[in-house]
């Protein structure tokens, strides 16, 4: 597809159907989101994937808020693939404290002015969804309110490592509906976003 067209046709998609997503698919959606620029080429970035019925099954138990818990619909018609984006600032620090970074002082996490493992995690996530839409699937980013170090836990998931969100994929539904909140609100024009040469 043209680039053009993947970026047009990219829409979070919340309704998927139960045709898996082949291993090599996601392989060459998550290879795509590697290609993303990392700070000092740090290359931080961690992926969990779950993409099995019984591993998307507990990732919908463990994250069920008691307040805003899922609806069926959600999980019953749910993606087929979650990568959990997990960045890891320890390799950030690593890759600063050399030679030719240790002049920054950004080998300790606290002068970091912007957290850039998680500006590139976002970037990586913005080019996995790009991908999806190139390879013919839907994917919908989203956050979870509960449960997220027991659902990293049950994965083994070290201890100092949090998602950014979550990605869902999987092959959109012939009857998924477009939604969300695009769907109620105006895309703000640009001349009110471009700020040029001031604000
Ligand atoms: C950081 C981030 C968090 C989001 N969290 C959620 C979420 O928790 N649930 C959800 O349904 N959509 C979520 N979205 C999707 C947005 O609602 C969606 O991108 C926006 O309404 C624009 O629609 P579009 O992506 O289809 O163009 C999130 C998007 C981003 C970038």
């Amino acid at each position: 597809m043209e680039f053009r067209d993947v970026v047009g046709h990219r829409r979070m998609v919340r309704r998927f159907d139960r045709r898996p997503v082949p291993h090599d698919v996601i392989d060459r959606v998550i290879d795509v989101g590697r290609r993303a620029p990392s700070a000092g080429f740090s290359q931080g970035l961690e992926l969990l994937v779950l993409d099995t019925p019984e591993t998307i099954a507990t990732f919908w138990e463990t994250t069920r808020d008691p307040e805003f818990g899922w609806d069926e619909e959600t999980v019953t018609h749910g993606p087929t693939v979650l990568i959990l984006p997990l960045p890891d600032a320890r390799r950030y620090l690593d890759r600063y404290s050399q030679p030719d970074k240790i002049d920054f002082g950004m080998d300790e996490e606290v002068n970091w002015p912007v957290r850039f493992w998680e500006v590139d995690a976002a970037m990586a996530s913005m080019l996995i969804l790009l991908a999806a839409v190139d390879e013919g699937l839907g994917a919908w980013f989203f956050g979870i309110t509960h449960g997220e170090r027991e659902l990293l836990d049950r994965f083994g998931v070290p201890g100092e490592l949090r998602p950014i969100g979550i990605i869902g994929l999987g092959y959109r539904a012939a009857d998924e509906e477009p939604s969300g909140s695009w769907m109620k609100r105006r895309r703000r024009p640009l001349r009110e976003q471009i700020h040029r040469n001031g604000w």
